[in-house]
């Protein structure tokens, strides 16, 4: 292990957040990173953590409540800290080239928090999920696993190479390049 600690935080409803989270999170173990992978909900405070990953699901087009709340209750020290967001939910062939942009609530937060980039991933739809708007998705022929795992990868292998030179930087002595600039 190289002594960086990561905390992938997630809220999911159906548990495919949740899976795309544990698929970021493995890519950082690889590189010898110790890892947490947690609901928000169970997530006391970041401070044993260099950076956070924080992934939600969108329903009627919004971040889930929880995960919003997250950010207001730790903002003070994810200030402090390198912040990635992601968003699963896109339904449809095209989910994985549509640009979506975050909820407003959640863009605003993401600014004053500079978070360091936000994705987008394609959602899943099961048969029999999600309550009388799930069925009506499903029956109009979204019910499918809409997640590009090759692109999820390539996200989480860019995060985790920042995140490697910052780690490498500070043990070398530098102080953090968090609150340097234009990089954000
Ligand atoms: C009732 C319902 C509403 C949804 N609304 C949206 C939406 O507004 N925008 C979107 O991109 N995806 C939407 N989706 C798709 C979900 O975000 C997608 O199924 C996602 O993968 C669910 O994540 P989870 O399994 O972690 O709960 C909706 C799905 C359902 C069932």
């Amino acid at each position: 292990m190289d002594g960086t600690r990561m905390l992938f935080a997630y809220s999911s409803v159906n548990g495919s957040t949740a899976e795309i989270a544990r698929s970021i999170a493995l890519t950082f173990s690889r590189t010898g990173m110790d890892v947490d992978v947690v609901p928000v909900a169970g997530v006391q405070g970041v401070r044993l953590y260099q950076a956070v990953v924080l992934g939600s699901a969108v329903y009627g087009g919004k971040w889930r409540a929880e995960a919003v709340e997250f950010l207001d209750r730790l903002a003070k020290d994810l200030l402090d800290r390198d912040v990635w967001l992601f968003q699963s939910g896109p339904l449809g062939h095209s989910a994985q080239s549509i640009f979506r942009a975050l909820p407003v609530n959640v863009s605003m937060r993401a600014e004053c928090l500079r978070v360091k980039s936000v994705a987008t991933f394609g959602g899943k739809l099961d048969q029999n999920q999600g309550g009388p708007m799930g069925h009506f998705l499903a029956r109009a022929g979204f019910a499918c696993d809409y997640r590009d795992f090759a692109e999820i990868r390539l996200w989480a292998e860019e995060i985790a190479r920042v995140t490697a030179t910052q780690s490498a930087f500070v043990r070398s002595g530098g102080a953090r390049l968090v609150r340097a600039g234009s990089s954000r």
